[in-house]
């Protein structure tokens, strides 16, 4: 009745940015990560007979409110598929979560957190091991959580069901296809931002003009992306990625009202990072819903862009490579 799981965060390269369905999260459109090692977030989950309520800690504080009641609602979810002589003796859990990288790191801990959450509880409640079902469960807790059960490059398919059970992410290249590859997270702001992705996406999808366009163009964006990937072709892939970035931030700034995520220093590292290439360094750029860029370049590459990130104020610059994927551990938190 107790597991524990370790996850890794991914960053988009084709981004996810708008919901079919709020309660299910279904997603728009495909889209497509890669998961970000050595960066993790492990989860230890127990249910137990005993224990009136759910209990969730998350990095050492008890979580309330919206935090907790997502982390409830996926246990349930774990409940109420569980066999029927397991379900009596499942009771109320206690899921304690812990990450080794800052939560304001501009990276979405949610992803790894949820991945992590649905590996273990999944597991704690008597269930094999099925990426699959992982995913599904952890793309209920936050859309891209579903691309952390697997490592290496991973798609998530839109789907096309109503209820979502073709709405998951599947693995296309496993972290050892691309070992090169760098992806430098330089930590521009440290801003809790003002208008959470669950929101921007809501406004976006309901107001901006441009988002049909958006997801019929992020659709195909996945196809071609795949076989750069295949080739390892960092200028194709970099080239993609930040097309990408800026239409889904071309999008959101066409909501009402508009959505500005990015920072002048955000521009800085951007339009630093067209410089650094026409001298022939190869590094690219993608934005998530926020300011703090991350640069996709090569090994050899990779001390020319941390040092591009922090000339143009990066207090912090967090360095990646393709992880693995999610796994259960002996250890356990508590
Ligand atoms: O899964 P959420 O609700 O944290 O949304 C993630 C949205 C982006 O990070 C902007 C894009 C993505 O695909 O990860």
């Amino acid at each position: 009745m107790k597991a524990t799981a370790v996850a890794h965060p991914n960053i988009a390269l084709v981004k996810y940015w708008g919901k079919r369905d709020e309660r299910l999260i279904l997603p728009h459109q495909s889209s497509l990560s890669v998961t970000l090692g050595p960066l993790s977030v492990t989860t230890t989950v127990e249910f137990s007979v005993e224990r009136g309520e759910d209990f969730v800690e998350l990095n050492g504080r008890v979580a309330e409110g919206t935090e907790r009641k997502r982390v409830v609602e996926a246990l349930k979810l774990v409940r109420a598929d569980a066999k029927q002589a397991l379900k009596a003796k499942l009771g109320a859990a206690r899921m304690v979560s812990k990450g080794d990288f800052p939560a304001s790191a501009g990276l979405a801990s949610s992803a790894a957190a949820f991945a992590a959450l649905a590996v273990a509880a999944r597991a704690a409640a008597g269930f094999a091991r099925d990426v699959k079902a992982e995913s599904i469960l952890a793309r209920r807790g936050s859309g891209s959580a579903s691309r952390s059960i697997e490592g290496g490059f991973v798609r998530w398919n839109r789907g096309r069901r109503p209820d979502g059970k073709d709405s998951f992410a599947e693995q296309l290249f496993d972290e050892a296809h691309w070992p090169d590859l760098r992806l430098l997270v330089g930590m521009v702001s440290r801003e809790e931002k003002e208008v959470k992705s669950r929101d921007g996406m809501r406004s976006t999808v309901d107001t901006s003009p441009y988002y049909p366009a958006w997801a019929k163009d992020a659709e195909v964006e996945v196809k071609g992306i795949v076989r750069h990937l295949e080739r390892r072709d960092l200028e194709a892939v970099g080239e993609t990625a930040e097309r990408n970035a800026w239409r889904m931030h071309a999008t959101a700034l066409g909501a009402n009202p508009p959505l500005c995520y990015l920072k002048p220093e955000t521009l800085g590292v951007i339009q630093a990072c067209r410089e650094l290439r026409r001298q022939g360094v190869g590094v690219w750029f993608t934005l998530d819903a926020g300011p703090n860029p991350v640069l996709l370049t090569s090994a050899k590459d990779e001390e020319r862009a941390a040092e591009l990130v922090r000339a143009h104020g990066a207090s912090e610059v967090v360095r990646c490579h393709p992880g693995g994927d999610a796994r259960l551990v002996a250890q356990h938190l508590s």
